[in-house]
């Protein structure tokens, strides 16, 4: 299959890249800096362009049957009013320009695959979210729903997947990147109360959900992709400081978080049970349904 990837040079679009190439899909990346894809570009064709800027790289996407948007400027900083701009900006203006690009009427079906997030649910006690509820109320959940309302715009001339992804566990990046060096130094601990919940999911198993959404051409709207099995955020320091034979009794507390991270100290403190609905209602199976196990098989 031909597949246009926007995003691509970042912690997921890298692994998913290298999961097409051994299932032999040829890919189209649109980067600003071909240079990060590093040893990748050998074996893709790269578009310099940047998805933010309507440009001559819109003319490549007809050509491909699966579009598939990663784009977005990274949350974890602080939450300044400039910085939650781009945060949004980033993810809109990335999606409006792709949407913008997919003919009105093609040879083949054309498919958007579209990064959203958890955080569409926003803050959840114990309720499992499932892809049929209500969005939350918070900015990140007011992201997400403009994001999504993007990618919708491309419906009559594409299938639409909006990929509501939890937290990414996996090598060299992501969540347990910002996370390891505390608990390498037996410093980390649960944050808050720890009973949040923790809607994770392995870096491989993503990359096998989004080819499997490739495939399943009677899938459309939100997905879930997250494991099975969320885990309280007590339960996953619990889990890491075993697998690195550390400590984790100690607690961060509330008003540190608050005070370090400011306004994103909520999606430290309150989290959502994110459940893989449509995941599993259409038979996908997971490596990795349990979180001590990924957890080892990322770290060990
Ligand atoms: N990782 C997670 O746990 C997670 C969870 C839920 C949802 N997601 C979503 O999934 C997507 C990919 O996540 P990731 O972890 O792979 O992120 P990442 O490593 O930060 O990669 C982000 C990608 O977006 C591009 N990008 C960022 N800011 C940009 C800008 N201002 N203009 C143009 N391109 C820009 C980056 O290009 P450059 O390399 O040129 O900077 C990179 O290709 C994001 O939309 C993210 O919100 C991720």
């Amino acid at each position: 299959m031909q597949i246009f990837i926007a995003g691509g040079t970042g912690f997921i679009g890298k692994a998913l890249i290298r999961k097409l190439l051994q299932e032999n899909h040829s890919v189209t990346a649109l980067a600003r800096n071909s240079d990060k894809l590093g040893d990748l570009s050998q074996h893709i064709r790269t578009v310099v362009g940047s998805p933010l800027i309507a440009g001559s790289w819109q003319q490549e996407v007809a050509s491909h049957e699966t579009i598939i948007n990663l784009t977005g400027s990274n949350i974890f900083t602080r939450w300044t009013p400039a910085a939650k701009k781009m945060i949004l900006h980033s993810r809109v203006a990335s999606t409006q320009n792709i949407v913008q690009a997919i003919p009105a009427q093609s040879d083949s079906p054309i498919t958007l695959i579209n990064a959203s997030a958890s955080g569409y649910y926003g803050f959840c006690r114990d309720e499992g979210k499932y892809e049929t509820d209500l969005p939350g109320s918070d900015f990140l959940a007011s992201v997400c729903q403009a994001w999504e309302n993007e990618a919708n715009q491309a419906q009559g001339k594409a299938r639409v997947v909006l990929m509501r992804t939890g937290i990414v566990l996996g090598k060299n990046g992501g969540a347990l990147a910002t996370m390891l060096p505390a608990f390498r130094l037996g410093v980390g601990g649960k944050l808050g109360h720890g009973r949040q919940w923790f809607p994770w999911i392995h870096l491989n198993d993503l990359s096998s959900a989004i080819i499997f959404l490739m495939d399943h051409k009677e899938i459309h709207g939100p997905v879930n992709l997250s494991a099975p099995q969320p885990v309280r955020n007590e339960d996953f320091t619990r889990y890491l400081g075993k697998t690195l034979h550390r400590p984790t009794f100690m607690s961060v507390p509330k008003f540190a978080i608050r005070l370090a991270l400011g306004e994103l100290s909520s999606v430290a403190l309150e989290g959502c049970k994110m459940m893989p609905g449509v995941l599993l209602e259409n038979g996908f199976t997971f490596r990795f349904p349990e979180v001590l196990p990924a957890i080892e098989d990322i770290i060990g």
